[in-house]
C-alpha cells in the first residue's frame, strides 16, 4: 500500500481530511482546506512493547495549592484574567488586526517589568525600531522589558533556556512563528499548532506565563487562532470597532477564572487607558433629553453590570426586501424580536428598514437585552421616547411573554448609581416573589410585550411616555 504523504487541513477549525474538498466537513467553512505534508510521527506510545508507569490514584478531596498569580498592574486586564497571570499558564489574545493587541501587551509587559518581574516581548511582526517607537509613544521606553525579534521557535526556546527565569513572555504573533522541522508555511494550522505546542510546553516546564497574540481574519486565509483555543488555558478576545475609541477584552475561556468577564479600555494617544466605570463611558455620548428610538439596557457582562444604550431607526424601505441591519447584537435575535412584536402585539415592520445599534462598540449577547431592543424598536416606530431616566431589561419568549432574568438587583443598583430613576423589568414568575427594592428606582413590572407597546405607543408623537 502506498502511504499518503500529505493531508488536507482546514485552516479554520483544524480538521483533517485525506482528500481536498471545497467545504470543510467539520465546520462547514468554504475553501479552507490546505494541503500539508505529513510529518514523521514519533513512535506510538504504549504499543506492544510500550511500558507505562502505574498512575497513583487519589481521592477527590485534598490540599489544593492556590495558583500563584502575577498581577499585571492593569486592573482591567487582571480582572479578565481572573486576578492576574497564572505561572506556567498560556493565554491566547485574539482579535482583528489593528484593534490594539500589540499595544495592550507591550503595556502589560512594561508594567510587569516595572514591578521588578522579568518580562520578555518577542515580536515576529514588527522590527525592533517599530516596537521601540511604540514604547516611546506609550511612555514606557524606560521600563526593563527584554525585547527581541524572532520567528523561529527553536531560537526562542534556546533564548528562554538561557534567560534568568522570566515571569511573562509575550509572543506577537503566533502566526509569524515556525518550527523548522515542518515544511508548511508560517501561519498554517500545522505551524501555528506546532509552534504553540512547543512554547506552551516550555512555559509549563519553566513556570512562566505565556501570552500568545493571534490575528483572526474573517476570510479564514490565515490560520485563525481558533485551532489554539483548546491548547491554551485562557482565551481572550479583543473586540471593538476600529473607528471607535472603546475596546473590550473578553474572556471566552478561562481555566483560572470566570469566563465572559470583560475589561474595558479606551484607545488614546498614549495607548490603552483603563475604563473602570464602563457604564458611565458607554452612556457618555447620550444627550440629556430622551429621544425616540433609544433605550438604556441594564446588562451584565461577566460579573459586573454594564449599562449601554440601544439605538434603533425605522425608516420606510425601498421596494423589495427591507433591510435588517444590526451592530453589536445578534441578527437572529433581532429577527425573533421583530417577529414576536408583529405576531403577539400587532406591530408591523413590513415595508420598513430596521437598524439596531449597541452604542459604544460593545457586543451584547445576553437574552436580557430583548426587552431593551424591543423598547428601542417600538419607540422608534411610534415616535415616542423611552423616558431618559429609565433602564430596560428582560428576555422575550416566543409567545410574547417577558421572562425574568438573573441579577436583577445588580442591574438596578448600577442604574441607581448612574442616576436612573425607573426600570422596565420582567415581573417575577413565582407567586409571592418580589423584585428586590433598590433605593430611588421605581420598577415597572411587565409580563407581556403588549404592555410595553401600550406604554410606548400611547404617548403623542415626539412626547415622552410615562412609566
Ligand atoms: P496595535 O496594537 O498595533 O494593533 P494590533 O496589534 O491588534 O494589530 O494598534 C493599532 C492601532 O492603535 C493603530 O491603528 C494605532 C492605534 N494606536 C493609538 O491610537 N494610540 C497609541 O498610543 C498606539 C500605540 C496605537
Ligand atoms: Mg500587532
Amino acid at each position: 500500500m502506498v502511504r499518503a504523504t500529505s493531508r488536507f487541513v482546514c485552516q479554520t477549525c483544524g480538521a483533517e481530511a485525506p482528500k481536498w474538498t471545497g467545504r470543510c466537513e467539520s465546520c462547514g467553512a468554504w475553501n479552507t482546506l490546505v494541503e500539508e505534508a505529513i510529518e514523521a510521527r514519533p513512535k506510538a506510545l504504549g504499543g506492544k512493547s510500550g511500558k507505562g508507569r502505574a498512575l497513583p490514584f487519589v481521592g477527590l478531596r485534598g490540599e489544593r495549592a492556590p495558583a500563584p498569580r502575577l498581577s499585571v498592574g492593569i486592573a482591567e486586564l487582571d480582572r479578565v484574567l481572573g486576578g492576574g497571570l497564572v505561572a506556567g499558564s498560556a493565554v491566547l489574545v485574539g482579535g482583528d488586526p489593528g484593534i490594539g493587541k500589540s499595544t495592550l501587551l507591550l503595556q502589560a509587559a512594561a508594567r510587569v517589568a516595572a514591578s521588578g518581574h522579568g518580562a520578555i516581548y518577542i515580536s515576529g511582526e514588527e522590527a525592533i525600531d517599530q516596537v521601540r517607537l511604540r514604547a516611546e509613544r506609550l511612555g514606557i521606553a524606560a521600563e526593563p522589558v527584554k525585547l527581541a525579534v524572532a520567528t523561529q521557535v527553536g531560537d526562542i526556546a534556546a533564548s528562554l533556556a538561557d534567560e534568568a527565569l522570566p515571569e511573562l513572555v509575550v509572543i506577537d504573533s503566533i502566526q509569524t512563528l515556525f518550527v523548522e522541522t515542518l515544511d508548511s508555511a508560517p501561519g498554517t494550522v500545522a505551524q501555528v499548532r506546532a509552534s504553540a505546542h512547543e512554547l506552551i510546553r516550555l512555559a509549563k516546564r519553566r513556570g512562566f506565563a505565556l501570552v500568545l497574540i493571534g490575528h483572526v481574519t474573517k476570510e479564514g486565509l490565515i490560520a485563525g487562532p481558533r485551532v489554539l483555543e483548546h491548547m491554551v488555558d485562557t482565551v481572550l478576545y479583543f473586540e471593538g470597532e476600529r473607528t471607535h475609541r472603546f475596546r473590550i477584552l473578553r474572556a471566552v475561556k478561562n481555566r483560572f477564572g470566570p469566563a465572559d468577564e470583560i475589561g474595558v479600555f479606551a484607545m488614546g494617544d498614549e495607548g490603552l487607558a483603563e475604563v473602570p466605570n464602563p457604564s458611565a463611558l458607554f452612556l457618555s455620548e447620550r444627550g440629556p433629553d430622551a429621544s425616540p428610538g433609544a433605550s438604556v439596557f441594564a446588562g451584565i457582562e461577566g460579573t459586573r453590570p454594564v449599562l449601554v444604550e440601544i439605538q434603533s431607526l425605522i425608516a420606510p424601505a425601498q421596494p423589495g426586501t427591507p433591510r435588517r441591519a444590526v451592530v453589536g447584537w445578534d441578527a437572529g435575535r433581532l429577527a425573533m424580536v421583530l417577529a414576536v412584536l408583529e405576531a403577539r402585539a400587532g406591530i408591523s415592520f413590513a415595508g420598513q428598514d430596521v437598524y439596531l445599534n449597541v452604542a459604544g462598540g460593545l457586543r451584547v449577547a445576553e437574552p436580557a437585552a430583548d426587552l431593551a431592543a424591543a423598547a428601542a424598536l417600538v419607540s422608534s416606530l411610534a415616535g415616542t421616547a423611552v423616558p431618559a431616566d429609565a433602564v430596560v431589561f428582560g428576555e422575550i419568549g416566543l409567545s410574547g411573554e417577558i421572562r425574568p432574568v438573573a441579577h436583577t438587583e445588580a442591574r438596578l443598583k448600577e442604574a441607581a448609581k448612574l442616576g436612573f430613576k425607573r426600570a422596565l423589568a420582567p415581573a417575577p414568575h413565582r407567586a409571592g416573589a418580589a423584585i428586590p427594592r433598590v433605593a430611588d428606582i421605581a420598577v415597572r413590572e411587565l409580563r407581556h410585550v403588549t404592555e410595553l407597546v401600550a406604554l410606548l405607543a400611547r404617548g403623542d408623537k415626539g412626547r415622552s411616555a410615562h412609566a
